[in-house]
């Protein structure tokens, strides 16, 4: 079965409600670049915040670190990018478009009739050559060959030129992780599908380094932990897959590597969120040599010197934040109302907003005590406090946003100092007593289960 494409409904929803915009937008946008606004910056902060916690916080094996974008750019040697991280480019001469040679069946010529490239009778197609995917700059005043720097393609490196650094800091022992977030740039030449493939995009990588003879062990255990992760994302099981790398796939770098694909829906269809993969001691013994520094490793238990291999995880903080909306992306018919709503159905956690505060009426004391209430539940969660239009037209601008509880004071809340709380997927309401509020959202927030309904947590 395919899933509806929804890519459209989600630009202008994420428009309209402050999750995404198109960067420098008034001056006719930067190709595939995007901006976060006020609900997207906390929903990816708030993905990257639950990575950081699986990988490095609850975990004892594995540090944190925030290498610089900007590195020697012998680095990139090393790593393979100068020489290896391109693409095969051909350009029409007919219509000037740009397209990968080895995804031309994939692509479209930008002219109607809509047609493949290469199809119209005057399309003039050229050889393919190769174009370096890395952005190029110049570090100090003078713009010459000699100072050449590159936005990093990956924040991989970082990692592995902070082997040791990271390893004699801690006195960590092998087997042991090393995990980062930061920005990656690649000048794409066929980005697109919103915050699917950008040139500017963040990645969350961990390295894990172990002994020569253990990699494929670590490799399965991480393969595992990686998809229940997503899983634990509220991502339908359904939509998840492995997809091994074959031979003619598989990086210049990798032994072994698998993708966590997801279904994205329409033509897009299962498309890769996060690669698994064995990278032997390749990377150590490129920075090795081209540092002529010694990274080996002195397990001093077995007494002997070596250079581990690299399990990587590698994740883009984007694209799963896509993934995310996507599969939270509900529009549905609500009983006895001619209206359906629309419905972003984040795990709790993930929501950018946890509740909406909302005044029945605008007198009786109902604002104060909701605004009251809302300062109280501010200093825990973010807010948002809401005394217009309808009560029904508050909830649905709620749920658009994703927000998994909406609190309304009315009439009897001031007598007896209690509040409904609507949940946004069953709609349910519960009534509880305004100094229990805070308890029974963190129940929520802190429980498994993706989602917002009043008979899950007891
Ligand atoms: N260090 C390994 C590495 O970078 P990759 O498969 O090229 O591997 C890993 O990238 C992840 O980074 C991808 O699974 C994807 O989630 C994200 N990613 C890569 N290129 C991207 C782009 N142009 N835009 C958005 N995300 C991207």
């Amino acid at each position: 079965m395919t899933r509806p494409d929804v890519l459209d409904t989600l630009v202008s929803l994420a428009k309209r409600r402050g999750f995404i915009f198109q960067s420098s937008e008034i001056y006719g946008g930067t190709g595939s670049v995007w901006d976060y606004g006020p609900l997207g910056v906390e929903l990816k902060h708030n993905v990257k915040a639950r990575w950081w916690n699986a990988m490095v916080r609850e975990r004892d094996d594995v540090e944190g670190l925030d290498a610089a974008i900007l590195m020697h750019p012998r680095v990139w040697e090393a790593s393979g990018h100068v020489s290896g991280f391109s693409d095969p480019l051909v350009d029409c001469k007919a219509c000037k478009a740009r397209f990968r040679a080895d995804k031309l069946g994939d692509a479209a010529c930008p002219r109607k009739p809509s047609k493949k490239p290469g199809e119209h009778a005057d399309c003039e197609l050229t050889e393919p050559r190769q174009f370096n995917l890395m952005f190029k700059t110049f570090m100090g005043p003078v713009e010459e060959s000699a100072s050449v720097v590159y936005l990093r393609p990956e924040t991989a490196q970082g990692i592995f030129v902070n082997f040791l650094n990271v390893q004699q800091a801690t006195r960590q022992k092998v087997p042991f992780g090393i995990a980062q977030i930061g920005k990656a740039f690649r000048n794409e030449i066929t980005p697109g599908n919103f915050i699917f493939r950008t040139r500017e995009f963040e990645q969350m990588e961990m390295q894990y380094f172990v002994e020569p003879g253990t990699d494929m062990e670590w490799f399965e255990r991480w393969k595992e932990a990686r998809l229940q992760w997503h899983l634990g994302l509220g991502l339908d099981r359904d939509r998840l897959q492995f997809h091994q790398h074959t031979d003619t796939e598989l990086a210049h770098y990798a032994r072994a590597a698998f993708d966590i694909n997801f279904d994205f829906g329409g033509t897009l269809g299962f498309q890769e969120i996060e690669g698994v993969h064995n990278r032997s001691d390749f990377d150590l013994r490129q920075h090795q040599a081209f540092s002529s520094k010694k990274l080996e490793y002195v397990d001093q238990v077995q007494n002997k010197r070596y250079l581990p291999y690299v399990i990587e995880t590698s994740v883009g903080a984007d694209r799963v934040t896509l993934a995310i909306l996507v599969n939270a992306l509900r529009e549905e018919a609500v009983e006895g109302e001619q209206e359906g709503r629309t419905v972003l159905g984040f795990h709790p956690a993930l929501a950018p907003i946890k509740a909406g505060v909302f005044p029945l009426t605008k007198k009786d004391g109902q604002p104060e005590m909701a605004e009251r209430l809302a300062a109280a539940l501010r200093k825990r969660f973010p807010v948002f406090y809401d005394e217009a239009g309808a009560i029904g037209r508050r909830y649905r601008r709620q749920d658009e946003a994703g927000t998994p509880f909406g609190i309304t004071i009315d009439g009897d809340s001031t007598a007896n100092d209690d509040v409904t709380i609507r949940f946004r997927d069953d709609m349910g309401q519960i009534r509880v007593a305004t100094s229990q509020v805070a308890e029974v959202l963190t129940r929520y927030l802190e429980a498994d289960h993706p989602r917002a309904d009043s008979r899950l947590v007891g």
